[in-house]
């Protein structure tokens, strides 16, 4: 469906922003949770980290670009004083598959030392990632190290990571939007779906 509306980025780009989300979905084999499914989901999960770290000083590590998205609208429902820092690390280069090496693009880690981390990903997929950032903020020294991914995919890990907060399990396809992208592409739409195999 597509809808014309008069949004700020409309006026300015002459670009109808419900067109350019439509031509985005077109290449979508189905949409797994829209926009209001998710916050819903952010809501209970926000609320579940505000409540076990009502009594300690979370520092929220965001793994970029993936969990951009999903750290600014979850980050906003967490009503308690927080510190924000951003990882930033490359698994796929441009690729559907994993290569199993981790790469960090900046070499300085935020200071953990004796705080609670607590690291936001996009997807739980084979676990390298979570478990090779999980690994190297270990030896930072944080008083305690959770995790919290938006999506989990239903399969074996080729290494073991546990997720103390998953917003949903999904079977394991290749789903983009709401942050996740296809060689840098549709993280900007507001809905997750599978991407098309063509
Ligand atoms: P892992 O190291 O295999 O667990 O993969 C983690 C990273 O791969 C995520 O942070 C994503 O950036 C990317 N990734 C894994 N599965 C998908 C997917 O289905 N869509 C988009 N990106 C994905
Ligand atoms: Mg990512």
């Amino acid at each position: 469906m597509v809808t014309y509306c008069e949004s700020p980025r409309e006026l300015i780009f002459g670009w109808p922003s419900g067109l350019m989300h439509c031509q985005m979905q077109a290449d979508l084999e189905r949409i797994l949770f829209d926009e209001a499914t998710i916050l819903r989901r952010l809501d209970e999960i926000a609320a579940q980290i505000s409540n076990d770290y009502r009594d300690r000083e979370l520092t929220v590590i965001a793994v970029l670009n993936g969990s951009l998205v999903f750290m600014s609208d979850l980050m906003r429902r967490i009503p308690l004083p927080l510190r924000l820092d951003c990882l930033s690390v490359a698994s796929y280069h441009g690729r559907a598959e994993t290569t199993g090496e981790v790469i960090f693009k900046h070499v300085a880690l935020p200071d953990v030392v004796d705080r609670h981390v607590l690291i936001l990903d996009d997807i739980l997929d084979s676990g390298h990632t979570l478990a090779a950032i999980r690994e190297k903020l270990e030896t930072a020294k944080p008083r305690s190290i959770r995790v919290c991914v938006l999506l989990q995919k239903k399969k074996e890990r080729a290494r073991p990571v546990d997720a103390d907060y998953v917003g949903f399990e999904i079977e394991d396809e290749f789903v983009v939007g709401y942050g996740l992208d296809f060689m840098e592409r549709y993280r900007n739409l507001p809905c997750i779906g599978v991407l098309r195999k063509e």
